[in-house]
């Protein structure tokens, strides 16, 4: 199938997306009999270049979301140790759907025979084998935007400066639309300027002009706005997805595209954490058009539960919010997003007839990497079927991610150091002539 994706939950931009492109030969399990033998002559060249060069380097190599390189024997060997050990701890690579809870695009993870190789390969010196026969290591798009050159690209004109010290900063930065013709969106690619600081990025639609009271009050002499509260004080008549750690850019299925309304105003939300330093910022989005009227309308909607209010030193803090679909629909994917002290995140449907059908389950939710869950086939779902979606949090000191040391009450807010409920789901309606629903909140009702 031939998605794009706009949104990997607020992450990694091209880094994700080129892991489907990435795919080489799998790698054959050793099989019982001769294990012991194939153990013994696992090397760089024989088995550890074609694993890395699959699982990793689309994010490990010189310009991509990753730290440092894995191409070649020497970044390999030197990273050697660190290889073995994250990938036994199943921090790498970065793929936090529970197996078996939906299947997916994208999906990125080792077998218990991977991460053995790995191992024997370290516990053995990280031999380089018969250079030889060193699969040649994969190529990637020259440009920056690994889906190609955007359409249209929406950025402010000027760096943001950002202040050293103080709380998180929401910067709206508005993007005039003067076409009279819809536009047809078939993907979303983004760029974060300054990783350090940039937390995640939302792509909103303003089809009523609203921002346009909040720049008329602007007095830092920057481009775009704040509003007071956070977030971007209207409520935004649609959303082409975003960014957070993890996401990737990505086109929609076929036949499918986010449509732009005449004159419809773009706005993309940057949310900033301070580093202690003054910094800048220019983040760019670059969408992805194309001229031939969607078959289907793709639509997000936000499935919230406002009520986060979680007592000190919980560990097993539970949440849950329902949300019933009114007609036939299709469903592509999901985003699921929390702050710091969430753990997990179920979501799955209740057909009429009882039928249940998973959706996607992160039982390890890490902030840093906030993905776009796309399904691997679409799903059809029947009016009348219940979306649940379940969390979890851990508001003790077993919980290394908790930003309160000793913990404090945490409740709902914009903030990284407050807690979010929030999965975002990809869908289409069956029947394509259905109106698309005024606001992303309004599909909530
Ligand atoms: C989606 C992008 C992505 C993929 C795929 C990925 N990594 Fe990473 N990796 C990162 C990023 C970003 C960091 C730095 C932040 C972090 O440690 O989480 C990192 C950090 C690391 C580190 C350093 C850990 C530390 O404690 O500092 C190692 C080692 C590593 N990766 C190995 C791998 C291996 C081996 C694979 C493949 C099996 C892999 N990574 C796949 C993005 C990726």
């Amino acid at each position: 199938m031939n998605w794009i994706w706009a949104f990997s939950a607020f992450g990694v931009v091209s880094a994700i997306g080129v892991i489907s492109s990435a795919k080489t030969a799998p790698i054959d399990p050793p099989k019982p009999a001769t294990a012991k033998k194939t153990a013994a002559k696992v090397s760089y060249a024989n088995g550890v270049a074609a694993l890395l060069n699959d699982k990793c380097v689309s994010c490990h190599r010189p310009g991509e979301v990753a730290p440092f390189s894995l191409i070649g024997y020497e970044n390999a060997k030197k990273w050697a140790p660190m290889v073995a050990a994250v990938t036994h701890s199943k921090r790498m690579p970065p793929w936090k759907a529970v197996e078996g809870f939906g299947e997916f695009e994208d999906e990125n993870r080792l077998s218990a025979t991977q991460i053995q190789m790995l191992k024997t390969w370290v516990d053995a010196g990280a031999p380089r084998g018969d250079k030889k026969l060193e699969p040649a290591a994969p190529t990637f798009p020259a440009t920056e935007w690994s889906l190609g050159t955007p359409d249209i690209l929406l950025a402010p004109t000027k760096p943001f400066k950002l202040e050293a010290d103080g709380e998180d900063v929401y910067r709206n930065f508005v993007v005039k639309n003067t076409s009279d013709k819809p536009i047809y969106i078939r993907g979303t690619d983004v760029k974060p300027g300054n990783r350090k600081v940039v937390h995640h990025v939302i792509i909103y639609l303003d089809g009523m002009n609203q921002a346009q009271r909040y720049l008329d009050r602007v007095k830092d002499g920057q481009e775009g706005y704040s509003a007071p509260g956070g977030g971007v004080g209207l409520l935004p008549t649609g959303s082409l997805g975003g960014w957070a750690p993890g996401v990737a850019g990505r086109l929609l299925p076929e036949g499918t595209a986010f449509v732009v309304p005449p004159k419809s105003n773009y706005i993309v939300q940057v949310h900033y954490h301070k580093t202690g330093k003054p910094e800048t910022d220019l983040t760019r989005v670059g969408l992805y058009t194309t001229e031939t009227p969607p078959t289907r309308e793709m639509n997000l909607n936000w499935i919230f539960n406002f009520m986060v209010n979680i007592p000190a030193g919980e560990k097993q803090h539970k949440m849950r919010q329902t949300f019933t679909y009114q007609k036939d629909v299709t469903i592509y994917g999901a985003m699921p997003h929390m702050h710091l002290v969430g753990k997990d995140m179920k979501s799955w449907f209740e057909l009429p007839d009882g039928t249940k059908k998973s959706l996607v389950f992160v039982d390890d939710w890490d902030f840093n990497w906030q993905l776009v869950y796309r399904l691997k086939e679409p799903m059809a779902i029947p009016a009348g079927t219940k979306q649940i979606v379940e969390a979890t949090y851990d508001n003790s000191t077993n919980n290394p991610r908790n930003p309160n040391n000793p913990p404090k009450r945490v409740t709902w807010g914009e903030e990284t150091t407050d807690e979010m409920f929030l999965l975002i789901t990809y869908y289409t309606f069956k029947d394509a002539s259905t109106p698309r629903p005024r606001s992303i909140i309004g599909q909530l009702r």
